[in-house]
């Protein structure tokens, strides 16, 4: 893997790389993603089999502008201009009927799309300079971690691909809010930044917000997101090694803000520096229930070793 500056040649010779098919990790404001050009059937295997994804799990389609967003999905549905103009760029991703040119690999097969335009400028100039849409689903191997930093990157995935652009740190730090458009009330099938009362409050009507755990989005799975280490829940740390809100006792511990974005922001790296101290089991301290902390619950209860009993 060839680390690129992210100045005019480096993004240059990464779209060059990306428009023969070929496949690198790129920055976005929510996690790093492992981006190919959706168009190239080359591309979208090499991505498959790189993290080892499940075929039938379909990847986020990256548009630079709406131009680009309207030629991959059926953009009719009434609720989408007004959540394109809120929330794009940014960590909203649409799930919308698909247009026939899109890449039927691309979509596991299936009749929808999910598409969002990016915030990272580098990832939206990058995007550009492809002219094509760039699937990207986030930058680890199957069932670890999304890594929010290149040094998070596992050396696995790193050898099988050609370039990364180093961004910098990720601003949001957890995987976009996923709103499905396509069914007969507008759903959120995965949390994130933009909240659920956020869209309930733009589009006024109905939503509804899908458990990660009653399925029907391919790939959300219970377990998911896990550091190797097993992680329990614990309602205050004392002197447990892992990740809670006050100030750490010693070396193994972690403190992350007590506000919900700013946890966000640390809490992938945290989760990745705990996972590399070597102790035998990693704690963290439960956050808040309200809506404001539901993605961040969402992520850490997938992460949490499932046979702990302590939930
Ligand atoms: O923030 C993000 O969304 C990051 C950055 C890189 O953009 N990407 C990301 O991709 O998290 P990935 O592949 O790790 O997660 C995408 C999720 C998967 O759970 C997948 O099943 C779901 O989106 N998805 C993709 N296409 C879909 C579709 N047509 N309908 C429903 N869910 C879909
Ligand atoms: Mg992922």
């Amino acid at each position: 893997m060839k680390i690129l500056t992210p100045d005019a040649d480096g993004l240059m010779e990464a779209a060059m790389i990306l428009r023969r098919g070929g496949i690198g990790i790129v920055p976005t404001e929510t996690v790093y993603g492992l981006a190919c050009d959706a168009t190239s059937a080359t591309g979208v295997a090499s991505i498959y089999r790189a993290k080892g994804r499940p075929a039938d799990n379909p990847l986020i389609h990256h548009a630079a502008n709406m131009d680009m967003v309207q030629q991959i999905a059926d953009c009719s549905h009434p609720a989408v201009k007004s959540l394109a103009e809120t929330f794009w760029p940014g960590p909203l991703t649409l799930v919308l009927p698909a247009r026939s040119t899109v890449l039927p690999e691309a979509i596991a097969g299936g009749s929808t799309v999910a598409v969002r335009i990016p915030a990272h400028p580098m990832m939206r100039h990058l995007i550009s300079l492809t002219f094509k849409p760039l699937a990207a689903p986030s930058a680890n191997l199957s069932g670890q971690l999304s890594p929010t930093s290149l040094e998070q990157i596992d050396p696995k995935l790193a050898d099988q691909v050609e370039f990364a652009l180093d961004g910098g740190p990720c601003t949001i730090g957890i995987e976009s809010t996923i709103f499905d458009l396509t069914g007969e009330i507008p759903t959120v099938v995965r949390t994130g930044h933009v909240t659920p009362a956020r869209l309930r409050a733009l589009l006024g009507g109905q939503i509804e917000v899908r458990r990660h755990d009653e399925g029907g989005t391919p790939g959300s799975y219970a377990q998911h997101y896990a550091p190797r280490t097993p992680l329990y829940w614990t309602d205050s740390l004392g002197e447990l090694p892992g990740i809670g809100f006050q100030k750490p006792r010693h070396a193994n511990q972690i403190r992350l803000p007590k506000k919900p974005e700013p946890y966000a922001e640390g809490l992938y790296r945290a989760l990745f520096t705990a996972d590399c101290w070597g102790v035998e089991r990693l704690y963290v301290e439960r956050p808040p229930q309200s809506q404001a902390w539901m993605a961040i619950r969402d992520r850490l209860e997938r992460a949490v070793t499932k046979a702990s009993g302590l939930e």
